[in-house]
């Protein structure tokens, strides 16, 4: 990605918890926006392949967790990670590791993915459409670093996982600082 992209105005189908509703499944649907996530705010935005995928679930997903306090003394108000997984799937995922700082971006249809570029086949694991894996400094809005996996492409056999890290993206902030 070249020059300072603004990312797409998406409306994303949340679940929020909500005691009001009966039953033994209480939440209802919410939607979000780009706005509600992006606007006013200096925040990390990862993408990556799927919801508990062992390389998301066992280093990139709880290692941004872990580091949020580091992450928020450089500045950062928010840390989010994006799936094409819908929001059952992503509220799973994070019950599952017990998330509870670094927030889900459930993006189901794979629209803002697709309008970010990075959507790709992944067929040959009978996943479908999905996310490329990348990370990306958002400040209100605007894209203004940008830490991509090599090897953009579909239908890619091993996913790399290295400069989209939670420790290269803070290093990266550490040194800019
Ligand atoms: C992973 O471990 O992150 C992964 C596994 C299979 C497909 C995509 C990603």
């Amino acid at each position: 990605m070249t020059g300072k992209k603004k990312v797409p105005f998406v409306t994303f189908l949340t679940r929020v918890r909500d005691d009001s509703v009966q039953g033994p499944n209480p939440y209802r649907w919410e939607k979000r926006t780009s706005d509600d996530y992006f606007a006013g705010k200096r925040v990390i935005l990862f993408s990556l392949p799927g919801a508990f995928t062992p390389t998301c679930s066992t280093y990139q997903l709880p290692n941004f967790e872990d580091l949020y306090a580091e992450f928020k003394k450089e500045g950062i108000d928010a840390i989010y990670c994006l799936s094409v997984n819908d929001a059952f799937v992503m509220n799973a995922w994070g019950k599952s590791l017990g998330l509870q700082k670094v927030e889900l971006i459930p993006d189901g249809s794979g629209e803002f993915t697709r309008k970010m570029g990075m959507l790709v086949a992944k067929d040959n694991l009978g996943f479908g459409m999905r996310s490329w894996r990348y990370a990306a400094l958002v400040n209100n809005g605007v894209v203004e670093q940008w830490f991509e996996e090599e090897g953009f492409s579909d239908n890619c056999g091993t996913d790399p996982y290295g400069v989209s890290s939670p420790q290269n993206v803070l290093q990266t902030l550490k040194d800019a600082a």
